[in-house]
């Protein structure tokens, strides 16, 4: 990466960076039936088996959206409303200063998430979530978190529905990330570290290991443990990993096709090397960006690389392997077919709580497997070095997550200059910075956690 010098914005830079003035999309697209083959089917032998359980815990209506029966699957006005309301669409930014300092030919987009009330993507299936759940009679929304920004989410939607909320979040992203949770409190939810004395499985974890660090693993089964205690009037939401989800948030691809053809910037042009980037957890920002795209690139209409970028500290779709297993570690979700570290890694405690998953959604493995999604693992300091060269260009600082994808896209837009073409590169800028300064400052510093 090229050491930073103060690259002067282009002189048509502000003007491009006006939004663009597009509708929030009526629909959102149902991609399962563009995958490059059917979803393999899950394993689910326990008593009483996953599904059981989903029917227990999840709304009916967002069990209906994991296999909808359209392709366009239309928003009702309630929910439509309510992305509009917190800001959607949002902008797409042409990251002009950042092209010019590292001497580029690419067009670089950046997605912007972060401009969300809440800094982060997970808002856009929080707040849908929350309408289907109130709408069934719910009154508490039960999830987990791990770098905080879903739950800050759930919080938010839960407070706009009028419902209580209940938050388990990984212990060393708590302790890292002291404001989400002061956020989530002001929002009038109760948030508990993961694992947690306050269910059998946590105490039971707990027992074994007191200084367990707390994983998506763990806070999972503390969160559907609970809702099962709660009953009826708890909805346990999913903040990724599930269909519901990435249907929700291909609000995200279809936006951005329609940013770029009011930009008259065309994408996917055969042999140009144009790329989506995102980076990559449960996968529901990358499904999101991508999942609109993926007919055209089974119909061949489009020719456009699609990338994530991994934890190097978790780094499944790189180094783990295809085979059977479950995102929880109590046994409360099926076992899926997909890249995994297997059931017993404990990822360290890098500042990067959103990509230490230790298995990958069936989507997210599926593209891969396929060959239709490449991938990278990218180390945390090298990631936060890429956000510190986007804020210093930009001015937009970016959460550790989406420094991943960041310094994926700076590597393939220097690459780009070895070649003859101008390639566009979306970058889905999933969150914002505003609330990891600490990370920013422990990694690139150098000092202790
Ligand atoms: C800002 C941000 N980006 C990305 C992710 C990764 O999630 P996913 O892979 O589901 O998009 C997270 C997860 O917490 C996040 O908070």
């Amino acid at each position: 990466m090229p050491s930073h010098t103060h690259a002067r914005l282009p002189a048509e830079s502000a003007m491009r960076s006006v939004p663009i003035p597009v509708g929030l999309p009526t629909h959102w697209y149902n991609f399962l039936p563009d995958l490059p083959a059917p979803l393999p089917p899950v394993r689910d032998e326990g008593t009483p088996s996953a599904a059981e359980i989903a029917l227990q815990v999840r709304p009916r209506a967002l069990l209906d959206q994991d296999r909808p029966t359209e392709r366009r699957v239309p928003i009702p006005e309630a929910v439509a409303d309510l992305l509009r309301r917190i800001g959607r669409p949002t902008p797409l930014h042409r990251a002009r200063a950042l092209e010019a300092e590292l001497g580029t030919r690419a067009h670089i987009y950046l997605k912007r998430e972060d401009v969300l009330p809440t800094g982060s993507f997970k808002l856009n299936s929080a707040v849908v979530q929350a309408y289907y759940a109130a709408q069934e009679g719910r009154t508490t929304l039960v999830t987990e978190t791990g770098a905080g920004q879903w739950g800050m989410s759930v919080a938010l939607a839960a407070s706009l529905a009028g419902l209580d909320s209940e938050i388990f979040m990984v212990r060393c992203s708590l302790d890292q990330k002291p404001y989400r949770r002061h956020y989530m409190e002001l929002l009038g939810a109760t948030v508990r570290a993961s694992p947690s004395p306050d269910t059998s499985f946590g105490r039971e974890l707990l027992a074994r290991s007191p200084g367990h660090p707390g994983s998506l693993g763990t806070a999972i089964s503390d969160a559907i443990g609970h809702a099962l205690d709660l009953g009826p009037k708890a909805a346990y939401l999913s903040g990724s990993g599930v269909p519901h989800v990435y249907l929700h948030q291909t609000l995200l691809g279809l936006e951005v096709q329609a940013q770029l053809a009011a930009l008259d910037e065309p994408i996917g042009v055969p042999g140009r090397g144009d790329h989506l980037i995102a980076c990559s957890g449960g996968g529901s920002n990358l499904c999101g960006l991508v999942g609109p795209f993926l007919g055209s690139l089974g119909d061949g209409s489009r020719d456009l690389r699609l990338l994530a970028a991994e934890s190097s500290a978790a780094p499944r779709l790189t180094a783990g392997r295809y085979r059977y297993g479950r995102s929880d570690l109590a046994g409360l979700t099926p076992e899926v077919l997909g890249y995994s570290m297997g059931p017993d890694f404990v990822p360290p405690p890098v500042h990067t709580a959103g990509l230490r998953n230790h298995h990958s959604s069936a989507a997210v493995s599926l593209l891969r497997h396929e060959g239709l999604l490449d991938a990278v693992a990218v180390e945390e300091k090298r990631a936060l070095e890429a956000g510190r060269l986007v804020l210093r260009t930009e001015g937009l600082l970016f959460a550790p997550e989406t420094t991943h994808a960041l310094a994926a896209a700076v590597e393939v837009a220097v690459r780009a200059d070895e070649t003859a073409a101008d390639p566009v590169i979306v970058v889905l800028a999933s969150g914002s910075g505003l609330l990891d300064l600490q990370s920013y400052a422990t990694v690139l510093s150098g000092g202790a956690r």
